[in-house]
């Protein structure tokens, strides 16, 4: 058939139109979850200067940072680069912003007020761990959280979510998932009062979830499992709710969903603060290597990509960082602590992450594209 007039043409041109704009994804809906790295100011010398690592992240394709331990310095580097950051407030200054809110305000004069908006600052996590590794802290917690969100009311910032970093080991046991709960008595003294708190203000729950230090502790789970080595085989039946899971990740996702359903709190957005795998190891620490260090963050990059959340909720965590951009030469602790990073410092990768792989919004809008292709096919035969 050929196109003989105008209005031949303009109908097609119509049909193109409307089959993009009314044809519906058959997947429901496409979560898109961001994927960051956390960057950690560690006294490790010669680190490279912030303004280059911010270009490096940028032309990796990083969309979200996280900055543990952050100064004004970082942060500036930041500004205009459109890059979303998570800013973890050191925990030495718990204890003085519990005990008066001043000390809040004078944090964001120095590191917030400076560079915002123009530093893309979105959520602010009060503590990195506090209820293992600063546990007299613990107490001090939820004042210094409200401290800091009123601190930021007082300035007139309202877009600023306000959190706290947690433990995986505030979990009681993941296995099965649905049967996870927060421990006691941390979970009505410490939990209860957090929860609330996101839950009024709309922030989200924000966890360090390392599926290779539960492998550590686990010697019966398999290592592809933990790696996101999907094989038919390879997964394990929560008896409860029959759902399978198929890999360690997702296990540890949906214990902590479990865990908030179990107190009542539901639908709360889940960050995954830290993840990642060592590249290199002690002697006894043979999995920490610089190919399951691949297998796992690239594994878990094309996780989060399909979309597909976790058996228990198809968002899925909102954003994962990865641990972390720099190796901490410095630290103490087994050989692995002290190789988590993901970059040299020459600024080349280890080994490369997709960061900036295609994601399901576009993948989505070709799919739509091949379906009018179709359809106007049809319509000329
Ligand atoms: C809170 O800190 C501010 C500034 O450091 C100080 O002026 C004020 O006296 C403190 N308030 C209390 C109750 O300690
Ligand atoms: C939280 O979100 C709900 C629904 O989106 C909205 O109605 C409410 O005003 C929000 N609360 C705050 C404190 O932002
Ligand atoms: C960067 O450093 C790594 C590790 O030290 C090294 O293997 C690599 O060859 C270096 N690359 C460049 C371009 O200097």
């Amino acid at each position: 058939m050929a196109l003989s007039s105008k209005n031949q043409l303009l109908s097609l041109l119509l049909l193109i139109l409307s089959s993009c704009i009314l044809i519906p994804e058959p997947t429901v809906v496409s979560f898109n979850p961001s994927i960051g790295i956390t960057y950690s100011r560690h006294p490790t010398s010669n680190l490279p200067r912030p303004d280059r690592v911010v270009s490096t992240l940028r032309s990796l394709g990083v969309t979200h940072v996280r900055i543990l331990n952050p100064d004004h310095d970082i942060i500036r580097a930041f500004s205009y680069s459109g890059i979303s950051l998570l800013l973890s407030i050191s925990n030495t200054y718990i204890h003085a912003m519990a005990a008066n809110q001043s000390q809040a305000v004078q944090w964001l004069y120095r590191n917030v007020v400076p560079f915002y908006p123009r530093a893309h600052i979105t959520t602010i996590s009060v503590g990195n761990d506090i209820l293992t590794s600063s546990p007299d802290l613990t107490a001090s917690l939820i004042s210094a959280i409200r401290h800091v969100h009123l601190a930021l009311h007082d300035l007139g910032i309202r877009k600023i979510l306000v959190s706290t970093t947690l433990p995986f080991d505030i979990i009681t046991s993941p296995f099965p998932p649905s049967a996870a709960e927060f421990k006691k008595p941390a979970a009505e003294w410490i939990m209860k009062p957090i929860l609330d708190f996101i839950t009024t203000t709309n922030s989200s729950f924000l966890i360090n979830a390392y599926p290779y230090k539960l492998f550590r502790s686990h010697p019966e789970v398999p290592i592809g499992y933990a790696l996101f080595q999907q094989n038919p085989f390879n997964f394990r039946e929560d008896p409860t709710t029959g759902v399978q899971y198929r890999n360690l990740f997702d296990v540890m996702v949906d214990a902590v969903n479990s865990a908030m359903a179990a107190m009542d709190h539901k639908g709360i957005p889940v960050i995954v603060t830290e993840t990642g795998w060592p590249s290199d190891g002690d002697v006894n620490e043979p999995e920490a290597n610089k190919q399951y260090a691949s297998m796992y963050n690239v594994g878990l990059v094309r996780h989060l990509r399909s979309g597909l959340g976790t058996p228990m909720r198809r968002e899925g965590p909102t954003e994962t960082y990865i641990f972390e951009l720099f190796d901490e030469d410095m630290k103490q602790g087994p050989r692995s602590d002290r190789h988590w990073g993901v970059l040299n410092r020459n600024m080349t990768m280890k080994y490369p992450i997709p960061f900036s792989g295609s994601n399901r919004c576009f993948v989505a809008l070709l799919k739509q594209m091949v379906v009018s292709f179709c359809l106007m096919f049809a319509f000329l035969v």
